[in-house]
């Protein structure tokens, strides 16, 4: 080995990583039937930035063989893809098995495992049944049995081939952006009062679905299943005790919410999150706390639930504590619970695209506050990435994956225990309300070819060198 590279350890693995609503395309093909994503995108005038849709997207319902093809062109170990809901169970309920559906990912598991590549399955990425969120959605406590059954459908069908299962992709992102700001599906906006009750009922969700694995099938398919949080790092704004203690809350409040309950000895929620929820809701007038508590038996059915973390980290933001902002509902209860303002700091960004700086120290910060807070738990990467626009000689993308890379062996080195990097994404796709303007491929998609190609990037040679040799050159 050169003096002036590191290794990895030996059985770090790598993948690449997709969503189902963000690459199949198919919206109705098949007998699949309408979910939350379809309904947004055929609203007009539209929510998407372009105005675009994933009803083509990138076709991977048909493209599939190729997706494969270029997974192996990676040399990567594993490939995390996502199960679209209303493909499997038409009308959302397992009374019902759309056998083209199951047929479909059928094959695409079998074609990986044809190349010697682990398929992980991502249970829930945001596309959830329409019918389902007419009533209510992630807000109906019922939603956690409705999961749990198609959950299981999965275990049932894919169980024997897949032995990587996240549960549900990033529930802060489903919850916040979803129910209390907008920005994501449904576009519901009660900041406050939704959100917090989606991230229980997507906790317990979790929790059913790992213990019907945990039970009925790790017996005889022996896999692992967990969730992935995303957390992003908040960086106190001066070493004031209030900006500090600010940054620490925020994290709480992100990644807590809902790391705490699964994988803390004593679970529940944050101390600070459930206090703070609770004295502003008295201060505003309610005569209860915004925040629904979890029972002891609640607390109990959670925590543990899990064989990994699965993170998916993006950005660093600086923080400040800001008791001025008052209000809910109009303004992001998030932010205003926690009392904190936060913003991207144009300095940091080293790439010329603004959409994610690049600021591996925050993600090294994170990484070792994640081991410490949750007992040195195996980490895995479940998506890290950058965004550019078009064009091949994707440069920052290259040197935030290297940045971050080395980053992430820093906390190795300094003891945590991390296991797989997965770059989000395999190829560009659709970037929810961004549309096709955020370009994440290591894989380019020319959406103007009929044959919707795919030509890797400089980034995919480079990764695929980094794969190839489990080494960080510099
Ligand atoms: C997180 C989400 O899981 C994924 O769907 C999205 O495309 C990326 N982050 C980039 O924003």
């Amino acid at each position: 080995m050169r003096q002036d590279s590191r290794e990895f350890p030996r059985g770090f693995s790598f993948g690449a990583a997709t969503a189902s609503y963000q690459i199949e395309g198919a919206w109705n093909v098949d007998g699949k039937t309408e979910n939350i994503w379809d309904r947004a995108c055929h609203k007009v005038p539209s929510p998407v930035a372009d105005n675009s849709t994933g009803d083509i997207a990138n076709d991977s319902y048909k493209l599939y063989k190729r997706d494969v093809e270029m997974i192996r062109e990676l040399g990567v170990d594993y490939y995390r893809f996502s199960v679209s809901w209303t493909r499997i169970l038409p009308t959302s309920f397992p009374d019902y098995i759309n056998e083209a559906g199951v047929a479909y990912y059928n094959n695409l598991i079998d074609e990986l495992l044809k190349y010697n590549i682990e398929p992980m399955l991502t249970i829930y990425h945001w596309d959830l049944p329409q019918k389902l969120q007419d009533m209510g959605g992630w807000t109906n406590p019922y939603i956690i049995d409705w999961y749990a059954d198609y959950a299981r459908v999965l275990f049932q069908k894919f169980g024997d081939r897949v032995k990587n299962w996240i549960t549900i992709n990033e529930p802060k992102e489903i919850c916040f952006q979803g129910y209390a700001i907008g920005t994501l599906a449904p576009a519901y906006t009660m900041s406050g009062v939704a959100d917090y009750l989606c991230g229980k009922n997507v906790l317990l969700a979790h929790a059913k679905a790992y213990h019907i694995y945990d039970k009925e099938f790790r017996p005889t398919q022996n896999g692992n299943i967990s969730i992935t949080i995303s957390c992003q790092w908040y960086e106190p704004e001066s070493d004031r005790e209030e900006d500090i203690n600010a940054a620490n809350e925020m994290i709480l409040f992100e990644c807590g919410q809902y790391g705490h309950p699964i994988f803390t000895d004593s679970g529940d929620y944050p101390e600070i999150v459930k206090q703070r929820v609770a004295a502003k809701s008295a201060e505003q007038g309610f005569l209860r706390s915004r925040f629904p508590e979890l029972s002891a038996e609640e607390v109990q059915y959670i925590r543990g639930t899990s064989d990994f973390f699965g993170l998916n980290h993006y950005s660093t933001f600086l923080t400040y504590r800001n008791e001025s902002v008052v209000g809910y509902y109009e303004i992001p209860s998030y932010n205003d619970d926690v009392g904190v303002l936060f913003y991207d700091k144009d300095e940091w960004s080293i790439g010329t695209h603004n959409r994610i700086k690049t600021t591996p120290w925050g993600f090294y910060k994170l990484l070792r506050q994640i081991s410490n807070f949750y007992n040195n738990v195996p980490i895995i990467i479940t998506e890290n990435g950058f965004a550019t626009l078009t064009g091949f000689e994707d440069n920052d993308r290259i040197t935030h994956m290297r940045l971050y890379l080395n980053a992430l062996l820093d906390a190795i080195k300094d003891g945590s225990d991390i296991r797989m990097y997965t770059p989000w994404s395999l190829m560009d796709n659709f970037e929810w309300m961004s549309g096709y303007t955020q370009r994440f491929g290591l894989y380019e998609v020319d959406y103007d070819s009929p044959e919707l190609t795919r030509t890797p990037r400089k980034s995919a040679f480079i990764f695929k060198e980094i794969v190839k040799s489990r080494t960080l050159d510099f």
